[in-house]
């Protein structure tokens, strides 16, 4: 019965999003921003699948330690994205795109680093530069240039809705999550359709007015948005790496130690 209510329950959000999505009438053109900024991230998208790190993910070939160091690095990009979205709600640019019920991934990577590294989460948290450097150029445009931070949701949440659900199911079976323990991130309990989600947003996007020059910003730093994602994730896989061969050479020594030479 649970069961059926819940079914009833999506299904009249859906028709509620699909409502939204005809109200809105979702009429895109070469000269939108949402096919523009799809266009010009293109090769970027293909460059940041192919990282080692996103590989092993389509793989299934990923490791816990892999998983926690992504939720860290994931953590500190989305508190820097969702303080300067929060900020700058009302910002013309930023309003139509501003979803923050729907999207906002902050308390669910909160849930999920305390459902890994326990209550003292933050304390154990390990970072690397890149994504400093990428939290750092969030925090400065959502300063000086705001109509800017709708490239970086874009691409992180539009990320997230698309090859990200897919990601989220591969995560569970290869590291034998249970009940959706660690796997918040993943989960979108106010999206029922992401495919509608995703047409809602684009037309938000479009309704985004901006001058020539501030188009082409946002265009390059969406193109900026990706070459961040890519710089953490090798970042991140060099960490796992050197990690995983100190590991190595640790458990090589103890098991030399261990085992007597009998020459
Ligand atoms: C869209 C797969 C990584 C950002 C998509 C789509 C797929 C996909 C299937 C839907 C394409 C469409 O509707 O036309 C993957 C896979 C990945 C991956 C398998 C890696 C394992 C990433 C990363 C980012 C990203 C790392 C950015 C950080 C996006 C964005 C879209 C998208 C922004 C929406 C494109 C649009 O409709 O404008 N991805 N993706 N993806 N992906 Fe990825």
């Amino acid at each position: 019965k649970l069961k059926k209510l819940k079914r009833s329950e999506d299904y009249l959000k859906m028709e509620a999003d699909k409502q939204k999505v005809q109200c809105e009438k979702v009429q895109v053109t070469d000269s939108d921003l949402s096919e523009q900024i799809k266009a010009v991230t293109k090769e970027s998208h293909v460059r940041a699948e192919n990282t080692e790190l996103m590989l092993s993910f389509q793989k299934a070939n990923i490791s816990l330690q892999q998983y926690k160091l992504l939720l860290c690095s994931l953590y500190k990009i989305y508190e820097a994205l969702e303080e300067e979205l929060d900020r700058n709600a009302s910002h013309e640019s930023v309003t139509p795109i501003y979803f923050p019920q729907e999207l906002a991934r902050m308390e669910a990577l909160k849930k999920d680093l305390e459902h890994f590294y326990g209550q003292d989460w933050r304390e154990k948290m390990i970072v690397p530069a890149a994504t400093l450097r990428y939290a750092q150029r969030l925090r400065e445009i959502g300063s000086e240039n705001p109509e800017y931070l709708v490239a970086h949701a874009y691409t992180r949440y539009l990320g997230d809705l698309s090859g990200g659900q897919v990601l989220g199911r591969i995560t569970q079976k290869a590291l034998g999550l249970k009940n959706g323990e660690g796997l918040a991130f993943f989960t979108f309990p106010a999206v029922s359709s992401p495919n509608l989600f995703k047409q809602l947003y684009r037309s938000r996007m479009n309704s985004i007015e901006l001058t020539e020059t501030q188009r082409e910003g946002v265009l390059e730093e969406a193109v900026r948005a990706f070459e961040f994602n890519i710089q953490v994730f090798d970042e991140l896989q060099n960490l796992v790496n050197t990690l995983e061969k100190n590991e190595l050479r640790q458990r090589h020594k103890t098991h030399n130690l261990e085992t007597p030479d009998v020459r």
